[in-house]
């Protein structure tokens, strides 16, 4: 089988070597992918929002299976244009997509659906989301609707605060076009967990348990980040929530969707908090996330195309989705920097043992050698049977990775560790 990964990151490095243990797999492509998933695809040089081109390269190479990986492609259409050429793909089509590319949209369907959710206004004109946050309760958080790359949401300690931002999204075009709505909504308070489910828009096969390390700096200081890291499953998630957000959360969605004439098939992605009152969504998005993906497959001891084949034909119901029961961590390492300005073109070395465990998501091939090329650069992932041995083999194989100005932060897992005792 001929397959082709859509993306250029950690999480379809991740998925294209989970994809790889399958043995009918013949042939691995990456739009674009990156220069470290070259070692295990062909990468084609075609932007994952390319979609003319995705389609003709698809169509010409004569793909078998296509996975989607991002959201902009996704939000764009792109499996509806793959499968309009006959080309059976793992995502949403458009219109189901838009779950994660307006979050106006997602706060009407959980508000129509009663899906739990923070309460929330939405703002088309600027006065009016103005004078709304001179009364609102603070703090508050701003959200522009559209993608912004994990950028668009503000939490306001202030007025002033909450102000500024709306009028940098409304006004200033901080975000382009995605801040000319606004979502503006009540803080939650309490542990986030990822949880990213299969689904062929009836069954949900809930993937294990994840947590994200958005902040930039240790002790989650500093700017929010596209993730410095990942522990999986995540402590929080116990399987009495487990089964609360089944039952109020993840069904109810797959069933809103449904009726909405928007049929989600792919991999949604639940980011929920869980407040004092229940869980609640903070956020959904239409792929797998990125650095989640890099703990939640070594975990998959099921096949990954077969389970992805399964959520495309409708089968997932009688497909096996098993998870090892053991612990992984993820630990990302970053050029120095990130998420703001940094320095490009330096060269990575691995030792051969961290370069097996480490997924490549910023480096590009220079004059023959692997640079760094993006603020994220790795994620080295180590399994083990407990949380602990997870966080300390993936330091240990992280210090096999290395570069000028690498920077990664100290304490990832350092939380969930707290949290289990
Ligand atoms: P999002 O891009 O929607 O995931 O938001 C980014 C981060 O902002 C989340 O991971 C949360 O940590 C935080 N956040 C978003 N919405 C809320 C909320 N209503 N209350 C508190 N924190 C939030
Ligand atoms: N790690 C968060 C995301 O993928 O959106």
């Amino acid at each position: 089988m001929r397959i082709l990964v859509v993306g250029g990151g950690g999480r379809e490095h991740a998925i294209i070597k989970a994809l790889k243990k399958n043995p009918d797999i013949t042939e691995v492509f990456a739009a674009p992918g990156n220069g470290g998933i070259a070692k295990d695809a062909v990468c084609v040089d075609i932007g994952a929002k390319d979609i003319p081109a995705i389609v003709e390269f698809a169509t010409k190479n004569k793909i078998d299976y296509a996975v989607v990986a991002p959201d902009d492609p996704l939000v764009l259409g792109a499996v509806d244009a793959l499968e309009e050429k006959g080309i059976p793909c793992f995502g949403p089509r458009k219109n189901a997509a838009i779950i994660e590319g307006s979050k106006a949209f997602s706060k009407e369907l959980m508000k129509k659906y009663g899906i739990p959710t923070a309460a929330y206004e939405i703002f088309t004109e600027l006065d009016a989301a103005l004078s709304y946050v001179k009364t609102c309760p603070i703090p508050t958080v701003v959200k522009a609707d559209g993608l912004a790359l994990g950028k668009g949401v503000i939490i306001a300690m202030t007025r002033e605060e909450a102000a500024e931002a709306v009028t940098d999204m409304m006004a200033n075009a901080k975000f382009g076009a995605s801040g000319t709505t606004v979502v503006i909504e009540e803080f939650l308070i309490g542990p986030e967990v990822s949880v990213l489910a299969f689904t062929d828009g009836r069954t949900v096969k809930p993937m294990v348990s994840s947590m994200d390390h958005k902040r930039a700096g240790d002790n989650d200081t500093g700017l929010n980040t596209g993730g410095m890291g990942t522990v999986a499953p995540n402590p929080y998630y116990t399987e009495e929530i487990a089964k609360v957000c089944m039952e109020k959360i993840f069904l109810p969605t797959i069933d809103a969707m449904n009726k909405e004439g928007r049929t989600f098939k792919g991999c949604l992605y639940f980011g929920l908090m869980l407040t004092p009152n229940g869980p609640k969504v903070i956020e959904y998005n239409c792929r797998f996330g990125d650095p989640e993906t890099q703990v939640v497959l070594p975990l998959l001891q099921s096949d990954l195309l077969t389970v992805m084949q399964a959520t495309t034909n409708g089968t997932l119901a009688e497909t096996e989705v098993r998870f090892a029961q053991r612990h992984a961590c993820c630990v990302i390492t970053a050029s120095k920097g990130y998420p703001e300005s940094y320095e490009k073109g330096y060269p990575i070395t691995f030792t051969e043992e961290a370069e097996q465990h480490t997924y490549v998501a910023g480096a590009a091939i220079k004059n023959g050698a692997l640079v760094t090329s993006g603020g994220r650069v790795t994620g080295t992932t180590a399994v083990a049977d407990t949380l602990k041995e997870a966080i300390r083999e993936a330091y240990r194989l992280s210090d096999g990775v290395k570069f000028e100005n690498a920077y990664r932060r100290s304490d990832i897992g350092q939380r969930a560790l707290q949290a289990k005792k």
